[in-house]
This record gives structure tokens, sequence and C-alpha cells, in this order.
């Protein structure tokens, strides 16, 4: 065969057989009971994301060795930890590393510029395992939206105030471990302990981008439908 020849075989449309109608109804989305992701399992680029997803979840994400110093309250079945300033930066940077992971897997692409003077990460460990249970990270927020949750079509621009608060920039907890008041004893947590000497009240949290499961915790934490967002 000649080179020509070749070429042009080369560049003539393959055809390719996406879609094989036998007449199959459309599978509905599952929710997958573990890891909570809504997927469609007849699509193949869907089921690898869910794999990928609850591999990420249902494995365990381990910190050991922290500095006993830095346990802020102890419960039955795990501490809360919290790395911030003054903690050495081996530390500063697993916190950085579990960030990551989290960020993995709620889909967070921005980047999070990490500065440790206006931050404070805390980690619900169980005490016998070193599993990281919950994960929340705090820092000083400038600028807040008011987001009114009986009407969330309607961020209102005018709502936009220069305000120094308390944000929370992320908050998990594994998923076998939700609905066990693990986030809020977190949250808990951040509001006595971000700012010294200052308890925070719960309305004046402030949140990033909340999820739904996000929304559903900060509305019954703060007992307000009105959250202040950035
Ligand atoms: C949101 C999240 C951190 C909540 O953690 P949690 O430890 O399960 O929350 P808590 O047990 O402290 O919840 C306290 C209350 O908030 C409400 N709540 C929390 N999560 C809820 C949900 N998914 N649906 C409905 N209500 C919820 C409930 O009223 C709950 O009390 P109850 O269990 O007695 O009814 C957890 O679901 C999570 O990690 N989700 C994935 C990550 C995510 O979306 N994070 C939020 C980013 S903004
Ligand atoms: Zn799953």
């Amino acid at each position: 065969m000649s080179m020509a020849l070749r070429a042009k075989n080369n560049n003539e449309p393959k055809l390719k057989q996406t879609l094989l109608d036998a007449g199959q109804k459309t599978v509905d989305a599952t929710i997958c009971k573990r890891c909570g992701m809504a997927y469609f399992p007849n699509s193949a680029e869907d089921k690898a994301a869910h794999a990928k997803y609850h591999n990420f979840t249902t494995s365990a994400i381990r910190l050991r060795n922290f500095k006993h110093q830095y346990v802020l309250q102890q419960f039955l079945d795990g501490s809360i930890y919290m790395i911030g300033c003054t903690s050495p930066a081996s530390e500063q940077k697993k916190a950085e590393h579990v960030r990551e992971l989290v960020d993995n897997e709620l889909g967070i692409t921005t980047p999070f510029n990490c500065l440790w003077s206006e931050t404070k990460a805390y980690f619900y460990i169980e005490d016998c395992s070193d599993i990281v249970l919950g994960y929340c990270l705090a820092h000083i927020v400038h600028r807040v939206h008011v987001l009114d949750l009986t009407d969330e079509s309607n961020i209102d621009t005018e709502t936009e105030m220069n305000k120094m608060l308390c944000g929370i920039a992320r908050i998990w907890v594994h998923p076998d471990h939700r609905r066990a008041r693990i986030a809020t004893k977190l949250l808990d947590c951040v509001r006595t302990n971000f700012f010294f000497g200052i308890v925070i009240k719960r309305a004046d949290l402030a949140f990033s981008a909340p999820t739904d499961d996000g929304r559903q915790l900060f509305k019954k934490y703060t007992h307000s439908n009105r959250l202040f967002i950035y």
C-alpha cells in the first residue's frame, strides 16, 4: 500500500457505536447508601466517578502522632485537635493534606490560600484508630452576604457587607459517622476556641458556598433561616 493511500485511510472517519438501543428503559439515578453520591449506574463515566468518590469517602484518612497539647476537647470515642499558627510546619502540612483530600471529595477546585495566621483546622479523631471522623477549617473572613434559606433564588447583593467574622471554609464528616453530632461538636469547638477569650454566637458564623447537607446542618445549628455566606 502506498504512503498516500495509507494516509487517506487514516483520515477516514472511524464510525463508533455509542449507544445500543434495544428499547431498554432509562435507568434512574441511584444514591449510594454508603457515600451518598447520586449517579446513573448505566453511564460508564458516572460509574467510574462514583467508584473514585466511594473509595475516597469510605477509606479512612488517618492522622497520627499529634502533639497532645493541641487536644481541645475529649469525648468518649475521640478527641478534637486543632492545628493553627503555632503548630509545627509538619502538622500544618498534614492539615493541608487532609484539606486537599476533602476538596477532592467535594469537587472543590478553587485553591485555598491558607494563611495560618488567620486559619485554624479542627480534627475529630477516633482515639483507638487515629481515623479522622470529622474536619472543620475555619478562618477570618471580611466580606459576607446574607442567604435567605426561605428564598434561595434570591441572594441579594444589597446584603453584601464588610464584616469580620469566623468563616467555616470546610466541614466534613466521615460518611459512616454522620448524624452523630460530630459536625455540631466541631462547630461548638470553633465557636469557643477561634477568637481568644470570645465565644462566637451560632448565628455569627459565616459559611462558604454551603452544599445541601451543609444548608441543613447550618440551618439547624444556627436556629436561623438567614445565613452569612461568602
Ligand atoms: C454536612 C455534614 C458535615 C454534617 O455532619 P454531621 O456530623 O452528620 O452533622 P450533625 O450530626 O452534627 O447534624 C446536626 C443536625 O443538623 C441537621 N443535619 C445535618 N446533616 C443533615 C442532612 N444531611 N440532612 C438533613 N439534616 C441534617 C440535623 O437536624 C442534625 O440533627 P439530627 O441528626 O438530630 O436530626 C456531613 O453531612 C458531611 O460531611 N457532608 C458532606 C460534606 C459537606 O457537604 N459539607 C458541608 C460543606 S458546606
Ligand atoms: Zn458509594
